[in-house]
Formats: C-alpha cells, sequence, structure tokens
C-alpha cells in the first residue's frame, strides 16, 4: 500500500494543471493535520488482522490517515508461535512489549524479553528476519515504528520467504 500511496501522490502531483499550486495544496493539506489531525489513536479501534507475516496491528500505515505524521508505519505484531520469514531494509526499531522469544536476523539469533529493544539495520544486502515466541501460549507481542522516507531511500525491497503457520489466506504480496 505504501507504493500505492507513493503512486497516487505522484499522479496528484503530475497530472495537476498547476503543479506548483498542488504542491502547495499538499503543503496546505499536511497544515491542516498537524492542527486538526489525530493525535490518539486507540488501540481498541485498532484490530489485528492475519497477513502472511502473522498477526499485525496497524496503527499508522503510511495510507493518509488524517494525522499530523506522514510517511510512517506503526505496528504491533502479535506472535503466538512464529512470524512468517521476510527480507527487507532496517533503519528499524521493535520494542517489546510482553512476553519472550527470539529474532532472527541474517542468520543470527537475538532473545529477547519484555522491555528489549531490537534494532534491523540499514545494510545493502537488507535483513532477512523471522520472529518467535519462547512460550506458545503466553503473549509475546512487539510494536515497531518506521520512517518510511528513509528506508526507501535506503532501498527497501520487502520479499516474503515463507509464511506464518498461522496464515491460511490466499497471499496477495
Ligand atoms: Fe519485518
Amino acid at each position: 500500500m505504501t507504493q500505492l500511496f507513493r503512486e497516487e501522490r505522484r499522479v496528484r502531483l503530475t497530472s495537476a494543471q498547476n503543479p506548483y499550486q498542488a504542491e502547495i495544496e499538499e503543503d496546505a493539506s499536511q497544515r491542516e493535520r498537524d492542527v486538526n489531525g489525530d493525535i490518539l489513536i486507540k488501540g481498541s479501534n485498532v484490530p489485528f488482522e492475519l497477513t502472511r507475516q502473522g498477526r499485525l496491528s496497524r496503527y499508522l500505515s503510511n495510507e493518509g490517515e488524517n494525522t499530523p505524521l506522514s510517511d510512517r508505519a506503526f505496528f504491533r505484531h502479535d506472535i503466538r508461535t512464529q512470524s512468517g520469514k521476510h527480507t527487507h531494509q532496517g533503519g528499524i526499531g521493535i520494542f517489546v512489549m510482553e512476553g519472550l522469544g527470539y529474532t532472527t536476523v541474517n542468520g543470527q539469533s537475538l532473545d529477547w524479553k519484555k522491555y528489549d529493544l531490537i534494532l534491523l539495520p540499514n545494510i545493502p544486502e537488507q535483513c532477512e528476519h523471522q520472529h518467535f515466541n519462547r512460550d506458545p501460549g503466553r503473549p509475546a507481542i512487539w510494536c515497531a515504528f518506521i520512517y518510511e522516507g528513509s528506508r526507501r531511500e535506503a532501498g527497501n525491497q520487502v520479499t516474503q520467504n515463507s509464511d506464518s503457520p498461522e496464515f491460511s489466506g490466499t497471499p496477495t504480496v
């Protein structure tokens, strides 16, 4: 959806009869969100969805929500057993809110527990990673905060290498 959002913005700006005016209107829209946009997003309004990577609850998804923050992604991940495995660029902090588990990053295994912080670096080969709950039956939940601009500029490309065992739908990505 990030790509779609970017493409929609590019089309909006380049197809405008007056791209300079369109840019000014974009800025005004941002200013409006700065002043009047939502500055509290309730967890109760953000249900979990089951994706190929696992159970995600997306607070911000870079899809043009009415919030002051642009180009960001913020989500929780509930790991019941293990996530899918995927590869993408780093520059991401993952804060553990609950539970006990480990994450593999490019072959390195990192044990974590509540209040630990996992960092994915920006590196040419990107980060292949997967998350595991060491105590299935008890919650293992972390949250990630991503600034998409720097990640894109660092050559981000998401590749799904294997699906979460919980996922049984039809892959769309
Ligand atoms: Fe990831």
